[in-house]
């Protein structure tokens, strides 16, 4: 915690207290309310946490009005263009850019860590066939706690390190697993000799029947998918993932609680959500339509894939984004594909309309990574396991952070209650 330059004062029925102010190396100021209760006797009110500040960390940075995003200092589109996925999980991870030494050791452990107990297998046969993909990770990743004993005492470093390096090597292998399961085709097993994108293409296309090369094309566009998902510092899975571990819970199982916050259409479910949204749009000339409705407050309809809680201005992602489904669609041939078509218009049409623009709604990372997804094979399912897949470092990197804080404490929130006050209980023949 930085050293308390300014207070905050606070009157109440004309007593006044004083906050302590703490300065980060970057972001708003924040005000220091921890002893508020001992000392006033009230709780602050922020549904939503549109204004509270949950902990201290120094993984990631957002400005959201100037469209920023930094990883330990780093900007989200050098990492993209210059790093790759692996590289920015050890960042991410451990603090620092790795030396060509040290990525390698990393990429060697994580590498052999793909595989999962063979036992697991049976663990997806007991889903329906019909599962959501999603539905399957949340189980499974959960039920990586019941396989891993070894890893799970979170007061000891090493199982933290070994669970960490687990959960980012295990994770697509499972999500390939989940895909594999509800099309009816056999587990592909990980491969060694492939990166992480590549293994991860060959696990979800690849037939035993044929071999299987991956395009290189598609395996950097699957990396940078993975490297622009990586972290968002505290969105709503990783405060998940954070509130579930603070009780002393096992990675495996505060991260399938961060999978089950990930999945809702507010989240990571806007990838498939934005994707259904554009293919039901169709042609450009029904988008004033579907405009018109995201307008109207009597309509609960909204443009997914568009406005985020912290970018009032371009997400710095979908930028990188954009430009990743021109070139993979241009390399596939389809780089008339409608749904981009529709992507684009409807991207111009709502930047131009005034409502857009004075909510500070532009395109958020899941406007363009399904029409990409799409483009590379992927049902609609299976793009929230992707983000699923790509978030799992941010979600280990925050939870490892805030288990070596000190300051370590339970995360207990208060209410403003509205309920009942004092009553006796009445018998039922009374009622
Ligand atoms: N379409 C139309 N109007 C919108 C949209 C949208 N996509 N997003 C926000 N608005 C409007 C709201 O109606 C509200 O209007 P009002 O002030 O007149 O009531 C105003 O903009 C502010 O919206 P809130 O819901 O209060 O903003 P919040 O920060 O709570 O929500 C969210 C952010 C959930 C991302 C929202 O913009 C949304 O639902 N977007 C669509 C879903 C989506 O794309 N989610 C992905 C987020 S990114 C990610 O998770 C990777």
């Amino acid at each position: 915690m930085s050293e308390v330059k300014r207070v905050a004062k606070l009157e109440i029925d004309g007593k006044t207290y004083e906050l302590p102010m703490h300065s980060p190396t970057a972001g708003p100021d924040v005000i220091d309310i921890r002893k508020l209760y001992a000392d006033a006797g009230v709780f602050t009110y922020d549904p939503g946490y549109t204004s509270t500040a949950s902990c201290d960390s120094t993984i990631t940075f957002i400005d959201g009005d100037k469209g920023e995003l930094l990883h330990r200092g780093y900007p989200i589109d050098q990492l993209a263009e210059k790093s790759h996925y692996l590289e920015v999980c050890y960042l991410l991870l451990y603090g620092e850019l790795p030396s060509p030494a040290q990525l390698e050791d990393f990429e060697s452990r994580v590498t052999n860590h793909t595989m999962i107990h063979e036992q697991m297998h049976f663990l997806f046969r007991g889903f329906r066939r019909d599962a959501h993909p999603m539905a399957i990770m949340v189980g499974v990743v959960g039920a990586l706690s019941a396989f891993y004993h070894d890893s799970t005492d979170i007061a000891d470093p090493w199982q933290r390190e070994v669970a960490s390096i687990r959960l980012i090597a295990k994770m697509p292998t499972i999500a390939a697993m989940a895909f594999k399961y509800t099309i009816g085709q056999p587990f592909e097993y990980p491969r060694n000799d492939l990166d992480y994108a590549s293994n991860f293409l060959r696990m979800c296309f690849a037939v035993p029947a044929e071999n299987y090369v991956v395009n290189p094309i598609l395996s950097r566009a699957m990396d940078r998918i993975f490297t622009l998902h990586a972290d968002h510092e505290q969105n709503a899975s990783t405060s998940t993932v954070r509130l579930a571990s603070s009780s002393g819970a096992n990675p495996f199982a505060c991260v399938a609680a961060g999978i089950a916050c990930l999945w809702g259409p507010a989240h990571g479910g806007a990838n498939q959500a934005c994707l259904e949204m554009l293919q039901e749009i169709g042609t450009p000339d029904r988008i004033p339509e579907y405009i018109a409705r995201a307008k109207d407050k009597d309509d609960p309809f909204r443009l997914m894939g568009f406005g985020h809680r912290v970018y009032k201005n371009f997400d710095p992602r979908a930028k990188v984004m954009k430009q990743s489904a021109d070139e993979v669609l241009e390399l596939l041939g389809v780089e008339n594909n409608p749904t981009l078509q529709v992507a684009k218009e409807l991207e111009r049409q709502a930047l131009a309309d005034p409502y857009f623009a004075e909510k500070k709604l532009f395109p958020n990372v899941d406007f363009y990574s399904g029409i990409i997804l799409e483009a590379m094979g992927f049902p609609t399912s299976m793009f929230t396991p992707i983000f699923a897949v790509s978030r799992t470092i941010g979600w280990i990197s925050q939870w490892k952070e805030m288990i070596a804080d000190p300051q370590l404490k339970i995360g207990r929130p208060r209410q403003l209650y509205k309920g009942a006050t004092l009553r006796d209980y009445v018998d039922i023949e009374k009622r």
